[in-house]
């Protein structure tokens, strides 16, 4: 099973005025949950186990967009750097992948997937999809089973977060960065109807700003 580090349901986060944010949602924001320094930390070494893992052949990195974007850019950076300064090293492509399933902050039924015709690239590949948050792992299992058709080698998947929620399939990635309060968390490419993308700490919204932002 993989491990992670786990953030409590009583959690009490940090206070905004101690970190940089930006002022346009000074007043969204709860509390910090997870720095953007502890978010580095953590995936330099996923970085690690990663390529402890997979290492020993070509890998593909399917990014899954838009909210992967953030955590997919500084894990391939740490996998680079371990690639640059070892004996060992690892070829790395990458592949993009658009999908989504969410309105407000709520996951919908339907998940949508665009750029799916690219998969079949993937034949014969060692896969590592890197995505944001699993909540009800919904995204995840749609994902696995459109590219079990296209017969690639291996699939591994990396989420950042992973949400304790009852609405949980009970599907688990292989690699986990944090396991988190089932709160609707922004921040590091997580979005609220596309803000709070351009945040770097992982923040927990407040109820003012769901109505706010309500498409
Ligand atoms: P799932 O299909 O329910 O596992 O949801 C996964 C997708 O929902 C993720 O890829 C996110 O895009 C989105 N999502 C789930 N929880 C959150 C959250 O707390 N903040 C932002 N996006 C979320
Ligand atoms: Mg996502």
């Amino acid at each position: 099973m993989a491990s992670y580090l786990q953030i409590a349901d009583d959690e009490k986060g940090h206070e905004l005025d101690l970190f940089c944010v930006p002022r346009h949602y000074e007043n969204d924001l709860e509390k910090v949950i997870i720095p953007h320094g502890l978010i580095m930390d953590r995936t330099e070494r996923l970085a690690r186990d990663i390529i402890q893992d997979m290492g020993g052949h070509h890998i593909v990195a399917l990014c899954v967009l838009k909210g992967g974007y953030k955590f997919f850019a500084d894990l391939l950076d740490y996998i680079k750097a371990l690639n640059q300064n070892s004996d060992k090293s690892v070829p790395l492509t990458v592949d993009f992948i658009r999908v989504k399933s969410y309105c407000n902050d709520k996951s919908t039924s339907s998940v949508q997937v665009m750029g799916e015709d690219e998969l079949s690239s993937l034949a014969g590949k060692n896969v590592l999809i890197v995505e944001d948050i699993v909540e009800t792992g919904r995204t995840m299992q749609t994902l696995l089973s459109l590219l079990s058709e296209c017969k690639p080698k291996m699939v591994k998947v990396v989420s950042l977060l992973v949400k304790r929620t009852p609405k949980s399939s009970g599907y688990r990635p292989d690699y986990i960065g944090f396991e988190v309060p089932d709160a609707f968390l922004v921040g590091y490419a997580l979005d609220y109807n596309e803000y709070f993308r351009d945040l770097s700490h992982i923040c927990i919204l407040n109820e003012q700003a769901k109505e706010k932002y309500k498409v």
